[in-house]
C-alpha cells in the first residue's frame, strides 16, 4: 500500500516535470523525460566553472556507428577478434591483426562525431575540462575543430590515426599508410603497427600521469560511456572520488562505475548531453 503511494507520488512528480517541457520544445528534451531530475542535479553540480575531469569510453562513439567492446553487439562478442588486441598476438598471428587494425583505420574515413561529442566540446567551454579517453578514434577531436576549441585531450590507449614502430620510437600520424602490407619503419626497419595500446602494453605516461593529476584536484568526474572494467583508465574516477570530486556518469547501463557515483542518468551521451549543456548554461546564465 505504501509502495503503491510512494510509487504514485514519484511518478507524479516525474510528470510534474515532465510537464515543464512544453510539447513544443526540442524533441531531445521530451525524450529525456526520465533523466530530466538526474539531469538537473547534474547541471547543478556543474554549473558555476568546475574543474572537470571527463573520463571517456567506447559508448560516447556508439552512436557514430563505432562499435563498443562489451555488452550485446560488442567487438568481442566474436570470440576470434578479443585475441587481436593482446600484444603476444603481434607475434604469432600478426597479418590477421594488421588486417584488422587496417578495416578499422579505414572505418574513421567515414564516421562523424555524434550530437554527444558536439555537447561535450560545448560543455567543455563552460569549465575547467579535461579529457581522459580511452577511445583511439578522433571524434572528438573533429567535434572541437567544428566549435573552434579544444580542451585538454588525453589519449590513454593511443590513437588509430597513427603507426608507430614496434622496436624503436619511431611514430607518426599518417591514416593513409596501409598496415596490412605489413610496411616497415624507415628509421631502423622494424615491424610497423597501430599506435594504440594493445592488452600487455603499459599506457602513454604522460597522458596517465597528467589525467591523474587531474583527478586528484578535479570538483567533478563526469563518466561517459565506460563499462568501468579496465584498469588504469578505471581507476580514475575512483581517485577523483577519494580526493572529493562529485562523479556524474552518463550510461544506458549499469557499469562498475555506478555504485560509486553521486548522480546516476540511465541515457545515450549522444541524447543526454545536449540537453545537459543547454540546461548548464541557462544555469550559469541566472
Ligand atoms: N551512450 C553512452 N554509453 C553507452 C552507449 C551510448 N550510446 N552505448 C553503450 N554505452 C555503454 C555501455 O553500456 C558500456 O557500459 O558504453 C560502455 C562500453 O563499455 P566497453 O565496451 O567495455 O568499452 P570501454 O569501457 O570503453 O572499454 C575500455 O577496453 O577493450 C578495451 O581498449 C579497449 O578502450 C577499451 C577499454
Amino acid at each position: 500500500m505504501l509502495k503503491s503511494i510512494a510509487r504514485a507520488v514519484v511518478r507524479k512528480v516525474i510528470d510534474r516535470a515532465a510537464d515543464l517541457v512544453p510539447p513544443m520544445l526540442d524533441p531531445r528534451l521530451r525524450s529525456q523525460r526520465m533523466n530530466l531530475p538526474a539531469i538537473d542535479r547534474a547541471a547543478h553540480v556543474l554549473k558555476g566553472k568546475p574543474r572537470v575531469l571527463v573520463c571517456v569510453g567506447s559508448g560516447l562513439s556508439a552512436e557514430s556507428g563505432v562499435p563498443t567492446f562489451r555488452g550485446p553487439g560488442g567487438i568481442y562478442s566474436d570470440e576470434e577478434i578479443a585475441h587481436l588486441t593482446h600484444v603476444d598476438t603481434f607475434e604469432t598471428d600478426r597479418e590477421h591483426m594488421l588486417r584488422w587494425y587496417q578495416e578499422r583505420r579505414e572505418q574513421l574515413h567515414s564516421i562523424h562525431p555524434n550530437p554527444g561529442h558536439h555537447a561535450l566540446i560545448g560543455l567543455s567551454q563552460t569549465g575547467e575540462y579535461t579529457v581522459s579517453t580511452q577511445n583511439v578514434d578522433h571524434l572528438l577531436e573533429a567535434a572541437s575543430d567544428a566549435a573552434g576549441f579544444r580542451p585538454r585531450i588525453y589519449h590513454l590507449h593511443g590513437s588509430l590515426l597513427s603507426v608507430r614502430c614496434h622496436q624503436c620510437d619511431y611514430e607518426v600520424e599518417d591514416l593513409h599508410l596501409d598496415l596490412s602490407k605489413q610496411p616497415g619503419c624507415p628509421k631502423c626497419g622494424g615491424p610497423l603497427r597501430p599506435g594504440v595500446v594493445w592488452f600487455g602494453e603499459t599506457l602513454p605516461e604522460d597522458a596517465l600521469e597528467k589525467s591523474m593529476e587531474v583527478a586528484r584536484n578535479a570538483d567533478v568526474c563526469l563518466i561517459l560511456g565506460t563499462s568501468g572494467l579496465v584498469y588504469p583508465a578505471a581507476a580514475l574516477p575512483e581517485t577523483a572520488r577519494r580526493h572529493g570530486a562529485t562523479l556524474i556518469e552518463v550510461n544506458p547501463h549499469l557499469s562498475a562505475l555506478s555504485d560509486i557515483s553521486d548522480v546516476v542518468i540511465r541515457g545515450k551521451t549522444g541524447e543526454v548531453l545536449p540537453v545537459l549543456l543547454r540546461r548548464v548554461q541557462d544555469l550559469n546564465q541566472d
